[in-house]
This record gives structure tokens, sequence and C-alpha cells, in this order.
């Protein structure tokens, strides 16, 4: 008996093949001369709870949408409509229905789509036609003019229909219905946001009659003659052009001519033509050759380094219907900031994307639609990807992939997917792919034996243990040891950080098997919200989620880059600047694999206590990759002041180029010459006592508490020690993690509700001494803590003795002092700068003279969390205040303290107070990338141990 009583069949919905009545998936390009004709824009749409709510009258000609709403291709309707069309959701891995493969819930949101259209004017009436889906999230069922033409599934892979015999010159009505989830989904449960909807473009294609209908661009390069051979396979025969190689020949023969290679340093692109009877297709041709050859990935005969990042498609407004503006957008900020690489994570990017990597150059790996995480959770017990029902699903992704992306140069490796566990379907992908295109190297992180990949990859790897991989020392199958190695996945980039990436990169330079990384990842999936500034997961009321796991970007979700990006760029810059300051010469080192130092100009200047004293071209030879100079450095300015001073080596683009301005900075490094002078105070007259106040120099103290009150003119309120940060997402670990997630500990042992125990206050011949003991409710562990204040009259100074007792077994967060001030905005500083900087992340800190305010010194992480010190901070001015460091200091100011910020969930809840809260840091601890992968190096652990530092205060007016 069957209980179904509706008229429509969703049966398709949980069938496990790819579709029916797709075209074959072939090469994705715009002809020169056919016509074609984009469907995007405003569309009629109707929601249904379920897939099977209403019939499929509605695709019928002459039916009466007139009541429907309407929603913009490309995009999806759960952004649209301000909540009427249902909310996104996000989770992890956790696919957000009962798992039942191919079943889906009976709750299945179903768009149904209605487009007018009629043909333009002199639209041929030979030929055929073809309708474009390049996305539709996550199974569609498409007719045109009442005729059905087909459904798919396959949300981020183009499919195509034949339409021609159903197109009519006026009146055509294109519907298609969208059923968010589907047996589809299973294959789709990478870590984002659930966006159903047509969220690329929709096109209608005219196909001439002996149009091209698919090719293959096979353009390699012999490195050794400097040659490159071109041969266009075509379904349909034709002739193929290259003017500036003089090439003029046919499909299928080959043609070898000196070429200037492309790769992502150097993209140069032959532009081309593919002529068919029938139609005239451009061609951009990039000449490489990618090989897996004595053990290591070579373009053009040389191995190369990725610096990469993982890039999800996003955009918080459309999420992940992106314009082309905001893809260049994308490339050229990675280009500016160093990047040579990246991961499509975890899907084929609009096409689009990948004519920008050819154009502006980055190596890319295109990775397909596929990732079966949640079946994680029943240690991967009927994984779609070892199941043969599935792989007819799994190759046809595959191939989706491969035929529409295979023309592009910067597409040097095929990824067969994402955390799909292993299995038969994956092997049949792989062999598949190695058949189709043996020009490209396949990868697969999941299979750590690499049974069908050429390329040993791994996420999140510890730094010892990608050491060891560099030095072959970490076993593995005999297939494996003989292949190089990436961390297709590392620096996790949630929140603060991530920390340690220097560490990475030396490992990464010193071993040859290792060839690089990409951070996960490019950019925060935060959702514009009217009320909470970005949305992160659990702000729709989603049943289950991970919260803001998935803002864990190098970009804020605006582009705005965030401290990690710049930390990274500085961390892999392609010119290495080395040197001894004093000694006079600079060693400079080509890191680039291909490109020489032609492009580059380098200055110097010279600094004494932050201030440039002189500076001037610095001329460089235009080294070969790899190569590197001693460059002399010009007589050091004389007569300047003494104080600190260092040389600063840049080298800026010489010239404009495609991706940046003369003059933008690639890299740079400075050099220490002399020293810097600590602060001195010589103690004038001791302490004195009135009733209520003691007084010292410049400053006035509470006389039973020893608590400071005044600095000259400026009130001071509620200095003392302070071990507490807000977590950040790194210090918090992920929930997988094991006993060293030191915001869980920290929190455990009560390092944010430290009590201070007043043990005495004397006033000694030239000092006021006040002894505390700052220690948590229920533990023995303590910091005994001595504030010594000295002043010569008109500065006054300040040295914490800090010694901890009991067994401390973890690191503290911070170690310094904070204090309030009660008007404070413009904050000037000697120091690292101009943005934030801790421990491990603070390669791109620069010496110098900064200036800013105390509202521009926050960095707005999307999850609020401990932001914006200064580090290797001389002195600031603040308010009234200059505080000199001996030793060095790190410097906070906020308008909210850290237990606001501590509480705050979205930037939305920080609301500024009367008061500024300084922090003083001796020391903080290290960020490291435990959101995702290992934590803080130990060398960056700031741990409880003996320790005493100074500031010196004095006004500033
Ligand atoms: C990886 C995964 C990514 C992302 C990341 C954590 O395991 O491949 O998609 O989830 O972890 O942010």
């Amino acid at each position: 008996m069957s209980f179904r009583t509706t008229a429509t069949s969703v049966d398709y919905v949980e069938d496990v093949s790819p579709g029916s009545g797709a075209l074959p998936p072939r090469a994705w390009y715009a002809s020169s001369d056919a016509q074609s004709l984009s469907l995007n824009g405003g569309w009629s749409f109707r929601l249904s709870p379920t897939a099977d709510a209403e019939d499929d009258s509605f695709a019928a000609e002459g039916y009466d949408a007139g009541g429907w709403a309407e929603v913009s291709v490309p995009g999806h309707w759960v952004l649209q409509g301000d909540g009427a069309f249902g909310s996104p959701i996000y989770t992890n891995h956790l696919y957000p229905f009962p798992v039942d493969p191919p079943r889906v819930p009976t709750e299945n949101p179903t768009g149904d789509h209605l487009r007018y259209f009629d043909l333009p004017e002199g639209w041929p009436a030979d030929g055929g036609a073809v309708v474009r889906f390049d996305g539709v999230e996550s199974c569609a069922r498409v007719w045109l003019n009442g005729t059905e033409i087909g459904e798919f599934k396959g949300s981020r892979l183009p499919h195509e229909f034949t339409v021609g015999h159903l197109l009519k010159p006026t009146d055509n009505v294109l519907a298609v219905r969208v059923h968010q989830w589907s047996a589809g989904s299973y294959l789709e449960d990478q870590d984002q946001w659930w966006l159903p909807g047509i969220f690329r473009d929709v096109t209608l294609l005219h196909r001439p009659v002996g149009s091209a209908v698919d090719f293959f661009v096979h353009a390699s390069y012999d490195h050794v003659g400097s040659l490159g051979t071109l041969r266009v396979d075509s379904d349909v025969d034709g002739r193929v052009l290259v003017p500036a190689l003089d090439i003029d020949v046919a499909t299928g023969e080959p043609v070898t001519v000196a070429v200037v290679p492309w790769t992502a340093e150097t993209p140069k692109l032959y532009d081309g033509e593919l002529v068919t009877a029938g139609e005239r297709v451009p061609l951009r041709i990039g000449f490489r050759t990618v090989a897996l050859e004595d053990g290591l990935l070579k373009v053009n005969g040389k191995a190369i380094l990725f610096k990469g990042v993982n890039r999800h498609e996003w955009h918080p407004v459309k999420g992940r219907a992106l314009d082309v503006e905001t893809m260049r957008e994308d490339v050229l900020l990675m280009k500016r900031h160093n990047i040579n690489a990246v991961r499509t994570s975890h899907y084929p990017p609009h096409p689009a994307f990948l004519d920008l990597c050819d154009e502006y150059g980055l190596w890319v790996i295109d990775e397909c639609d596929l990732e079966t995480h949640g079946f994680t959770e029943q240690n991967w017990r009927d994984n779609p990807v070892d199941d043969d029902r599935w792989t007819p699903a799994l190759l046809d992704r595959a191939a989706r992939m491969v035929e529409r992306d295979k023309n592009h140069p910067s597409v040097v490796i095929w990824s067969l997917g994402n955390e799909a566990g292993t299995g038969r379907g994956l092997t049949a992908m792989a062999e598949w792919i190695h058949g189709r295109d043996s020009s490209r190297l396949v990868h697969y992180e999941g299979d750590w034996n690499c049974r069908d990949t050429d390329i040993y990859s791994r996420m999140y790897a510890e730094h010892a243990e990608v050491e060891r991989i560099g030095q072959g020392l970490d076993g593995g199958t005999h297939k494996r040891r003989a292949l190089p190695f990436i961390q297709c996945e590392y620096g996790h980039a949630m929140g603060n950080g991530p920390g340690g990436l220097a560490d990475y990169q030396r490992v990464f330079e010193a071993y040859e098997r290792l060839q690089g990384g990409f951070i996960w990842e490019w950019i925060d999936h935060g959702v514009t919200h009217p009320k909470l500034g970005f949305a992160y997961g659990g702000d729709f009321g989603e049943e289950l989620h991970d919260g803001n796991f998935v803002c864990d970007g190098l970009i804020f979700p605006d582009r705005t880059p965030s401290p990690g990006l710049l930390e990274f760029k500085k961390v892999i810059e392609p010119v290495r600047i080395e040197g001894d300051g004093a000694g006079g010469t600079v060693r400079v080192r080509n890191a680039f694999d291909f490109a020489d130092l032609s492009s580059l100009s380098f200055e110097w200047s010279y600094q004494v206590d932050g201030k440039t004293v002189e500076h001037g071209p610095l001329p460089v030879p235009a080294l070969a990759p790899g190569e590197s100079a001693e460059v002399k450095l010009p007589q050091p300015p004389s007569g300047g002041p003494g104080g600190e001073a260092l040389w600063t080596v840049r080298a800026l683009l010489a010239e404009d180029t495609a991706w940046g301005k003369k003059d933008h900075q690639v890299a740079w490094a400075q050099l220490p010459v002399t020293e810097r002078p600590l602060p001195t105070v010589v103690p004038g007259d001791g302490p004195t006592a009135s009733e209520k106040l003691i007084y010292l120099g410049p400053a006035s103290f509470d006389v039973r508490t020893g608590a400071l009150k005044t600095i000259g003119g400026v009130d001071v309120t509620g200095l003392r020690l302070d071990v507490w940060r807000a977590p950040t997402d790194n210090d918090d670990g992920a929930s997988w993690q094991d006993d060293t997630r030191y915001g869980l500990l920290w929190r455990k042992y009560g390092f944010h509700r430290m009590q201070h125990r007043l043990d005495g206050v004397e006033l000694g011949e030239d000092a006021l001494t006040v002894r505390t003991r700052v220690a948590p409710a229920a533990w023995e562990i303590g910091l005994r803590t001595t504030y010594r204040w000295t002043s010569d009259g008109t500065r006054l100074k300040l040295t914490v003795s800090v010694d901890p007792e009991g067994d401390w077994t973890i690191p503290l967060p911070r170690l310094g002092i904070r204090f309030g001030l009660s008007s404070a905005d413009a904050v000037k500083w000697y120091g690292g700068g101009p943005g934030e900087g801790y421990p491990d992340t603070k390669s791109a800190s620069m010496l110098g003279r900064w200036h800013s305010t105390v509202d521009e010194l926050q960095t707005p992480y999307v999850r609020p969390q401990e932001n914006g010190a200064r580090p290797d901070v001389r002195w600031a001015e603040l308010g009234g205040l200059r505080v000199d460091g001996d030793p060095e200091f790190w410097f906070t100011a906020r308008r909210w303290t850290t237990e606001q910020l501590d509480a705050a969930e979205h930037l939305t809840d920080l609301r500024p107070g009367d008061t500024v809260w300084v922090n003083l840091d001796h020391g903080q601890m290290g960020i490291g990338s435990q959101s995702c992968g290992p934590g803080a190096l130990p060398q960056y652990h700031l741990l409880a141990e003996p320790t005493e530092f100074s500031f010196v205060f004095s006004t500033t007016e």
C-alpha cells in the first residue's frame, strides 16, 4: 500500500544517481561569436515546506505566478526576503538531518523558480541551444515551456540541457524546482553554511551547427629547450591559431615552438583561437608542464613551494553567489600578500575565478564537490564513497570538474574532495582522472597511504611531525615514501592568530620534500546581520550548529585583511633580507621559484629611536631564483642623535603590475645597529604620608592600600597585576582536543577571578613598597607580587616583582599590569606596529613610531576575544601619560574591561564605558592554532617563574 498521495513524484530527490537529461560535461568557455543570453536577474519564487507540497503545474506555459515573491538569481533564497524564506544553517561536519542515506527529511524546503524571457533580436534560427546552470544547491528539476528537460545534483558543478527544440522567439518560461535536501546533500557535507538556491549563473547559449562542443588544450613546456608544445584536441575539427607564435594548425595536430612558459610568478598567457565551422572560441594558453619527478612536484622542471590559502566562496550578504569583482578582489588581495596558491576548498569555484588565477598567476588545487565528513560519527559506516551504488555520482562529479576546468594552466592538481574517508568510489575517481588527464597530479588528504594520489597531504600536522616528514623519517607505505608532501590545511585562522606560521615556513624551506601548504582559510563566513554585525552558527536558531567555527579566515567577512594575513604575507615573502646592521652589509636572497628580482626595487632607511634620519635607493642585482648576494649598505648617517639605531631595507614593486602599484611593499627587514638605552630613574626624595594619601614625586597613593591614585594631574584607577586575557579561539581549542586547552584550564584554575590580598604598605627611605599575593579561590597556587615605587621628582618608576608559589603546571595568559584612565583617545607609541602581534604572530610587526586611537587599536574579530596588543613597545603615550618600559612591553588599550570582552559574543555586545583600560604586559602567552591544529610551541609559552619588570611614568603635558 502506498501512502504517497500527491501527483508529483519526488523520487529523484533521494535517488543516488547524479540525475538525468543533462548533456555530457565539457569545457566551460565563452564563444566569441555564438550568441548567449544571461538569465540572471529577478525570478518569480515560491517556497514550499516539502518536496511534494505543490504539484508541477507551475511549470506549464500560461501559469499565473502573479502572487509569487521574487528572488535574485544568482542567489540563495535563505539570504533573501528578510527571513521570509527560512534561514541559513551552519554545521561543521554534522549532517543537519538524520543520517539514513539516501533518505532526506520530509521537511525539505523547496523553491520553485520561474524566469520569463524572449530571445534577443537576431537569435539565429539554425543550430541548437543549451541552457547552462553553473551552480544550484542541492537538487533541481527543470522545465522549459512546460516540457521537463531533466533533474540534477552536484551543487557546485555545471549542468547543461539541450533546449533548442523548445525555444520560442518570445514568452519562454524556464521553471526550476530546487530542493534544499537531496541524496546529493550526503556528498556535500563541507564545513560551511547550508545555503539552498540557484547561486551561480544561468545562461542560454546558442550552439551553431559545427560549434566546438568540447576541446582540450594541451600546452606543455620543455624547460631544457625552452619549447612549448601545443595540441588542441577538439570534438569538432577546426584550426588553432596563436598569432603571437605564428601558429595555425589543425586541431589534434601538435606544434612545437619557442615560448615563454606560464608560472604563477610569471603568468604568461598567449591569446589564441579555436576556429570550427560553426564558431570561434578564444583561448588563453599557458605553456607549462607539471610532473612528479624525483619524489617532487615539479613545474617546468623545478620543484615549487606552495604559499597557499584555502578559499571558500564567500560574501557576507550574498553567500556563495559571488560576482566577478569580488573574485578579482580575492585574487588581488592574495597577490598583494605574497600568496602564490589556492586550494578551492571544497568544490570547484565559479569558473571565472580560475580565469583570474590564469591571468594574475596562482597555482590552483581544484577540488571536487565531495565531502561525507558526517559519517565519521558512525565510524564511516555506510560512507557513500565506499558503496558502489554511489560511484556513478562520484564519477559524474569528477568528470564535471575535470571537463569544465581542464583548460586552465593555473590548475596543477586535481583533488578528489575533502574529508570523505576512504573507499572504492575515491579510487574510481582517481583512476578516471588519471586516465583522462595525465598532465596533472591527483590529491586527496583523507588517505594517508596515498593509494590513489600523487602527493602526500595532511592537515594540521604539528611542526615536529612535518619536520620528520621532511627528513623522510615518517615511515608510511612504500608509495608514500616516494611522494612529496604538502599541508593542504594548516594555520587555523580562527579569531586571533594563527600562531606559529614562521616556524612552519622555516621547516618547509629546510626540506626539499616539503612543498609548502595552504592556510585554513581565506575568509570568515560571517553573515551580515542587522543586530549582530556579523552572524555565525547559532544566530539563526539552528537546532545543531558549530558556532563561530565558520569564522576562521585571514580576512574578515567584509574582506578587510586581519592581522593573520599580514603575518602570513611577511612569513612567506619572496625575498629574504638578512644581516647584521652594524656590519654594513645585507644579504638578499631571491626566494621565488621562477622570477628574478628585476621587478623589484630596493630602498634603505636609517632610523634612530623610530625616526627616519635618512633614506635612499639600494642597488640590488636582478638575482635569479634561489640566488643571493651580499649588498653593501651606505655609511650610517653621522651626527644624528644617539639612541636605538637600525636599518630598514624594503623590496618594492619597481613598476605598476597587473596586481600592484609601483612601490607596493613586497618584503622588508630591520637590522639593528645600536641598542636602545634603558630608561633610568635615580630615586630622589622618598614617600611622605598625610592622613589619606601618600605622596611620591608626581604621584599620590591611597594611604591604606598603597593604590596609585594620580600621576601629575592624571587620575589612575585600579592599577594592579593582571594575568587574565579574554581567551582566544585558539586558547579555547577545539572540542576534540586534549588536556592542553589552556583557555579552559585558565578558567578552571580561576585566572579570571584572581584575588589580590594586601600584605603590607611600606614607606621606605626612597621607595614606597606594596606587598601582595595574587591567587585564585580554591587553589594553592599564587603569585607573590611586590610593587616598588620610586621617583626622581618628576618621573615615577614602578618595579613589579612576581614570585610564583605552589605547583604551577600551566602557563599564564598574560603577565603585566592593568589600570584605568578616565579620558584617553589618541595613542602614540614607539615599538612594534602598526597592527597587533603576539609572541608567535609578530613577524609582521615593524619597529617604528606609530599613532592611532583607542578605537582603532581594536581588531574586530567576529567573536570578541583578546586582541590588539602592540608588541616590543619601548614607550607609549595616552591620556596625558607617557610610559617607558624596562624592558619593552606589550601595550593594549580598550574602552571595556577584559571581563566585558570575554563575555561578549558579537562585536555589538561591546559598549564603550567611561574608562579606558590599559594593559602593559611583560609577557603574553603565544597564540598557536589549537582551534583546530596544534597549540603554541613551547618556546612561546608564558611560564610562571620569578620575574621582574619596570615601567617609568611621566606626564606628557
Ligand atoms: C578541516 C576541514 C575544513 C574545516 C577545518 C576547520 O578538517 O577540512 O573544511 O572544517 O577543518 O575549520
